[in-house]
């Protein structure tokens, strides 16, 4: 990863302020810049913040309780004190720089700071009256004069009391400067995980080496006019994990994205597309090699895709006028063509030319609100060999989100519902199941059918031709 805390662990506590919540920020642009973090908590942040969306941006659990052990039985804040390049305390409130100047290491934060030879970066945050009384500026000229911790000092401006002072946080992206500055003069260390508190959830080994996969991410936009189009909600955060969790387990990634509000990936081709229309060309093209073979291994169609667009796109604006009625069309149900092409039947679903070969394992999901209870009706229209089914309605789960709650639908009509997870975490269970699909095709290249369907029978079995939409 690049940005400029590439190989940097840096600790970032996090205190009792009103300011709490803009740690969340500062941690996403920490991770921005390719930090791995440990957040802790002193006793009364999480009288602010919760722990989960921490959780889920670190991918690891929140120090909050410097009783606690680390599940191997280390004592979590030495091995941070130990292992960080900076910690990072932001915002720092008027209590917290108080037991700091006294040396009071009753909370994860301060002791910490305490245990750390590594350069600490304090950004206070309080109402004015508290941040200019003199025993908090005493507190504050201790901690950088006799400490030598680089302070950022907060901005004048409007006050959670209702007030206008000195006291707001300061700007993150300048407090993100002062770590940046702070590591710059000290070498970059060997990656040791060892020497790291844990990661949720296993690191998976090089098990996709050589595996082409293609991960669709994103919304469609369908044009209206030259200005306006119909999109829809979708940030591309879900596809673009499975992305990146693909290339880190050594997968050849192809991402086919299109409307995305996160940064795209390093490391995986990327073909841009904008309408349902060109999603599925770039599909189709992806799907066989030139030598008439599958072009990949498999398929994860995780973009939201435009389910109508506008009949005609207007060449010219639409003038806002008396008002305006669209005439929509349904779009092509890509996932479901591919699904055809690859057991090589017509668009109309008769069979016509012999399978793909090796034949790709393909992956759709099922965005649903209320209830799950059409997704295995679309794991037999779209004929793919796993449905990932979520409901977006849920709080957690769905756009926008950093976290997901889904269920796993698979042929054999097994069932797996899985907890809410960082949605990483639900891109590596996907691609272990895609994994072991490739696994059982590899062992039966001859039929190369989904496991437990008679042999040459397709998916679906009578729904399979009955799935054009
Ligand atoms: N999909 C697709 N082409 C479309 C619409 C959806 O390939 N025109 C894919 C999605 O990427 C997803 C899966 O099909 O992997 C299911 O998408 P979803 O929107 O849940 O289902 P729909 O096909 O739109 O069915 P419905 O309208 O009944 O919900």
């Amino acid at each position: 990863m690049s940005g400029r805390l590439a190989g940097r662990f840096i600790g970032l506590g996090v205190t009792g302020s009103i300011a709490a919540y803009k740690a969340v920020e500062i941690l996403r642009l920490l991770r921005a810049e390719g930090a791995e973090v440990q957040v802790l908590f002193s006793n009364g942040a999480s009288r602010f913040v919760a722990p989960l969306t921490f959780e889920a941006l670190s991918r690891r659990r929140v120090d909050a309780d410097v009783l606690d052990l680390l599940p191997d039985g280390r004592i979590g804040h030495i091995i941070v004190a130990d292992a960080a390049d900076a910690v990072l305390v932001a915002p720092a409130s008027a209590a917290w720089l108080s037991a700091m100047a006294d040396g009071l290491a009753s909370d994860t934060v301060t002791a910490t700071c305490l245990a750390t030879s590594a350069p600490v970066v304090v950004a206070p945050a309080m109402d004015g009256d508290m941040w200019s009384h003199p025993a908090t500026r005493s507190n504050v000229a201790r901690l950088r004069d006799e400490f030598g911790y680089a302070v950022v000092d907060p901005e004048t401006g409007p006050l959670a009391s209702g007030q206008s002072g000195p006291g707001r946080l300061a700007a993150l992206p300048a407090i993100v400067d002062a770590v940046v500055q702070a590591v710059e003069r000290r070498p970059i260390r060997a990656a040791d995980a060892s020497a790291l508190p844990p990661t949720i959830g296993e690191v998976r080994d090089a098990d996709l080496l050589g595996r082409r996969i293609v991960v669709s991410a994103g919304g469609t936009a369908e044009p209206i006019d030259p200005v306006r189009y119909i999109g829809n909600r979708s940030t591309g955060r879900m596809g673009i994990a499975v992305a990146h969790a693909a290339r880190d387990r050594g997968a050849d990634v192809t991402l086919v994205v299109g409307t995305v509000s996160v940064p795209l990936p390093d490391g995986v081709r990327i073909v841009r597309v904008e309408t349902a229309a060109e999603m599925g060309d770039a599909l189709v093209d992806a799907l066989a090699g030139d030598d008439g073979r599958a072009g990949f291994d498999a398929l994860v169609m995780a973009a939201a895709v435009a389910d109508f667009r506008p009949r005609s796109e207007s060449p010219t604006k639409l003038a806002r006028g008396g008002g305006l009625t669209l005439d929509l069309v349904p779009t092509t149900d890509i996932l479901a063509g591919i699904a055809r092409r690859a057991r090589g039947h017509d668009p109309d679903g008769t069979p016509a030319r012999a399978a793909l070969d090796p034949r790709p394992v393909l992956v759709g999901f099922a965005a649903e609100t209320g209830s799950l209870g059409r997704a295995a009706d679309k794991l037999v229209r779209k004929g793919v060999d796993l449905l990932v089914a979520n409901d977006v309605a849920e709080a957690g789960s769905g756009f926008g989100t950093e976290t997901n709650r889904v269920t796993f639908l698979s042929q054999d009509g097994t069932t797996e519902a899985l907890p809410l997870l960082p949605k990483r975490e639900v891109a590596d269970r996907i691609l272990d199941r895609v994994q072991a699909l490739l696994d059982v095709r590899d062992r039966n290249p001859q039929t190369g059918v989904a496991p437990g369907l008679p042999n040459g029978a397709a998916p679906g079995g009578a729904g399979w031709t009955g799935e054009r939409r």
